[in-house]
């Protein structure tokens, strides 16, 4: 189990995470819903390391509060970011062989493949010679690869072609099934409906838990700021 304890993350001198206490079980998909600004984001990279954060974050019964994200990183816990970061001079093969757990060119081809994408974008650079969703595939390959325990995908979908929706949907359900707990960011109804368990965010906090089909409709129902 990954648990948040008290959990706040600070940005530019102001509280974003607010005090979140939730717990994320393996072979789980856990839905994050809430407005634009509500703080997922923020909350997913403090949850990483990225952001300074106060509160814990427990994984598997360890205290990870402290750990630098490489060390998040070698304990299973890890992300796809809602804007994939770019890397002059590194070719989609060797980021994907990097963050391969197996260091397998036959697996990182397969990944490849569930993600949609054509073996000859192994060969370009990660940086913007490859569109923004072509990265956002990429990142959720590598994601794939690297077996995590635990995966937090910010917004997967946005960006991505409706037509390969059920592509990636595919792959997030191939992470729940091999055993990760799936912390699944979304805007998108049919996202929501992959899901295990749905939680709600307004404004750094947590308003809502429960079936993801509930919790969407109270959501779409529910007046702002939720
Ligand atoms: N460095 C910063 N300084 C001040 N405010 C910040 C900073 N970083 C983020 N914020 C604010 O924190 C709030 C939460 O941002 P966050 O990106 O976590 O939202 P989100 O829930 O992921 O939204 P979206 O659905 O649009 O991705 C926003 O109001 C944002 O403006
Ligand atoms: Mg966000």
């Amino acid at each position: 189990m990954l648990s948040l304890k008290k959990f706040k993350v600070m940005r530019g001198g102001k509280e974003i995470v607010k005090g979140i206490d939730c717990d994320f079980h393996r072979g789980q998909i856990h839905v994050i819903l809430g407005a634009n600004g509500s703080g997922k984001t923020t909350m997913a990279n403090g949850m990483i390391g990225i952001y300074p954060s106060q509160g814990k974050v427990i994984l598997d019964g360890v205290d990870i509060s402290d750990f630098t994200i490489y060390n998040r990183a070698k304990m299973g816990l890890t992300i796809a970011f809602q804007e994939p970061a770019r890397f002059e001079g590194l070719t989609v093969k060797d980021y994907l062989l990097i963050s391969s757990k197996d260091k397998s060119i036959h697996d990182v081809e397969s990944a490849l493949k569930m993600v949609g994408l054509p073996k000859h974008i192994l060969y370009q650079e990660m940086d913007e010679s490859l569109s923004g969703g072509e990265r956002k595939r990429v990142e959720l390959a590598a994601v794939y690869l690297m077996k995590p325990k635990y995966a937090i995908l910010d917004e997967p979908d946005s960006g991505i072609d409706v037509r390969s929706f059920r592509k990636i949907a595919d792959i997030i359900l191939a992470l729940r099934d091999s055993g990760a707990g799936v912390i699944l960011i979304t805007h998108s109804q049919e996202m929501i409906s992959l899901g295990d368990v749905a939680t709600i965010m307004a404004d750094g906090r947590i308003v809502g838990r429960g079936d993801p089909t509930e919790i969407r409709e109270l959501f779409l129902n529910s007046p702002c700021p939720i």
